[in-house]
C-alpha cells in the first residue's frame, strides 16, 4: 500500500498507512458479561442450568457467547423433525453486530487489521496471512535512536508495527528502513493509553496473537521477541512483561529480574518490613500483576483490558492493579514476568512513561501531570467501587484484600 503521509498540524489526529476507522463498537451485550474473570464453578453451574432448560450454549472463538433457546418438544425414535420455517431460522440467528441489521449477514465484517495491501494484487488470490503479533509504541523524535534499536529487534514477518507520535513528528522517522512498514498515528501531547483506547479497539487487533503496548525508553539487548512469544505461549501467560534488568528504574520489586535462573516468575517474596509478600499472597503487588511500561496482552486479555481503559483517564493509574481481572482465569497463574528475556528500562520521563508519569511536555508542567495522574487513580478506584456496588450480577473472583498490604 502506498502510504499517504499527512503533515503534522497541531491539534489534529493523523493516521497514515491505514484508513479512517468507523463503527468500532459492536455493542454486543452478551460479550460484556463474559469478558471478565468468572469464578471457576460459575460456568459449570451456568452450563448445567442451561442444559436443563434445553438450551444450547454456543461459544464463538471464546469471545462472544450466544444462547439459542430451542422450543422444547417431545423426542420419539422415528420422528423426523419438521423443516424449520424461515421465521424460526431467523429467530435462532445470533444477534447481529450493532448497526448491521439492515445488511445481509454474509456481507458484514466487524473486524479489521493493520495489514498493508499491495495495490496491484489480484484480490481473488488472497492467501491466509501468517499469524502475527502487534507492537505499538508511543514515540517522540528525541528517542529516535533507542526506538530504532527496539523496533529493529522485532522481525517484520512476525510483528505489525504501529507508532503513536505524541510529539506530532512523523517525517523525522522516514529515513529508517522499517518506517515504511509502520502505521503512523500522530496526535500532539497524548499518552499511551489515550492512543491505545482510540486506535487499538479489540475488533481492529483481533487478528494479532499478542499486543505489545510498550514504552519507548526500553533497551532490548537481552530480549528476543520470538523466544519471548515461545515462553509466553508455553507458560500460558495471558498478561506478561519481560523482567526489568536490575539496573533499571524499578518501581515494584515483582517486575525485577529474578536472581535465580528460570524462564518466568509469577510472584515475589518479601518477609520483612512493610508491604510483605508470602507464598500465600493472592494479588498485586505480590502476584498476578505487571507494570504498565512493557505489558504484553493475549488477544482475549486485550479484549477485556481495552474495555477497562477509561476514555478520560489517560495516564491509567490504578488500572494495572485491576488487570488481573482480564487474565482469563487465575491471575496468579496467567499473569507473569519473563526472566529469560529481559529489558532495561531507562526511566526517561516522556509521555510514553506510564511508570511514574512525569512527561516533560510543552503542554503541561511535570507537577500538573503528576497531580493529574494521582487524581486519575482516585477517580478510577471510585468508579470501580461504584461499578461493583451497582452490578448485582457480578461476583468478585478476588474478594479478599491483597495480603501484601496487610499492615504489621
Ligand atoms: C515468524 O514468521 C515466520 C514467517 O512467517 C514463521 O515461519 C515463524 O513461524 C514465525 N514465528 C513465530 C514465533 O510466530
Ligand atoms: C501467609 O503466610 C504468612 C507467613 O507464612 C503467615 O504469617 C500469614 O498468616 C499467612 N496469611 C494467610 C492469610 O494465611
Amino acid at each position: 500500500m502506498s502510504r499517504i503521509f499527512s503533515k503534522y498540524q497541531g491539534g489534529g489526529v493523523h493516521i497514515s498507512g491505514s484508513r479512517p476507522v468507523q463503527g468500532l463498537e459492536t455493542g454486543d451485550p452478551s460479550q460484556k458479561r463474559f469478558s471478565g474473570v468468572v469464578p471457576p464453578a460459575a460456568p459449570l453451574i451456568f452450563l448445567a442450568l442451561l442444559c436443563i432448560a434445553g438450551a444450547i450454549l454456543w461459544l464463538d472463538h471464546n469471545e462472544t457467547l450466544t444462547i439459542l433457546l430451542l422450543h422444547p418438544r417431545e423426542v420419539t425414535a422415528d420422528e423426523t423433525p419438521p423443516p424449520e420455517e424461515p421465521s424460526d431460522i431467523c429467530k435462532n440467528q445470533r444477534t447481529p453486530p450493532a448497526g448491521s441489521a439492515a445488511l445481509p449477514r454474509g456481507i458484514v465484517q466487524d473486524k479489521s487489521n493493520f495489514e498493508f495491501e499491495p495495490l496491484g494484487r489480484n484480490p481473488e488470490m488472497k492467501e491466509l496471512p501468517p499469524a502475527k503479533s502487534l507492537l505499538a509504541i508511543p514515540v517522540g523524535i528525541k528517542q529516535k535512536t533507542v526506538v530504532d534499536k527496539l523496533v529493529s529487534k522485532f522481525p517484520a514477518a512476525n510483528f505489525t508495527l504501529m507508532l503513536f507520535h505524541y510529539d506530532g513528528v512523523v517525517e523525522g522517522w522516514s529515513d529508517l528502513p522499517w518506517s515504511r512498514r509502520a502505521v503512523h498515528v500522530a496526535a500532539a501531547d497524548q499518552t499511551k493509553w489515550w492512543f491505545g483506547k482510540r486506535f487499538l479497539h479489540p475488533d481492529l487487533v483481533a487478528e494479532y496473537d499478542y499486543v505489545f503496548l510498550w514504552d519507548e525508553d526500553i533497551e532490548v539487548d537481552d530480549f528476543d521477541p520470538l523466544r519471548y512469544l515461545d515462553i509466553v505461549r508455553k507458560e500460558g501467560l495471558e498478561i506478561s512483561q519481560p523482567a526489568l534488568d536490575r539496573r533499571s528504574k524499578i518501581h515494584q520489586q515483582l517486575t525485577a529480574r529474578a536472581r535465580r535462573g528460570g524462564a518466568v516468575h509469577r510472584r515475589f517474596y518479601k518477609t520483612v518490613g512493610g508491604g510483605r509478600c508470602y507464598g500465600n499472597s493472592t494479588g498485586p503487588p505480590c502476584t498476578g500483576w505487571v507494570e504498565m511500561m512493557v505489558p504484553v496482552f493475549s488477544r482475549a486479555a486485550w479484549r477485556c483490558a481495552w474495555r477497562m481503559i477509561q476514555n478520560d483517564l489517560v495516564f491509567a493509574w490504578g488500572l494495572d492493579f485491576k488487570l488481573g481481572y482480564c487474565a482469563q482465569g487465575d491471575r496468579t497463574m496467567n499473569v507473569g514476568i519473563v526472566d529469560s528475556e529481559y529489558v532495561l528500562h531507562r526511566g526517561i520521563p516522556t509521555l510514553g512513561d506510564a511508570g511514574d508519569g512525569k512527561p516533560a511536555t510543552a503542554a503541561a508542567g511535570r507537577s500538573a501531570v503528576r497531580q493529574r495522574s494521582s487524581t486519575e487513580m482516585q477517580i478510577f478506584n471510585r468508579r470501580w467501587s461504584e461499578a461493583v456496588a451497582e452490578d448485582e450480577c457480578w461476583t468478585d473472583p478476588y474478594p479478599e484484600p491483597p495480603t501484601a498490604t496487610t499492615k504489621d
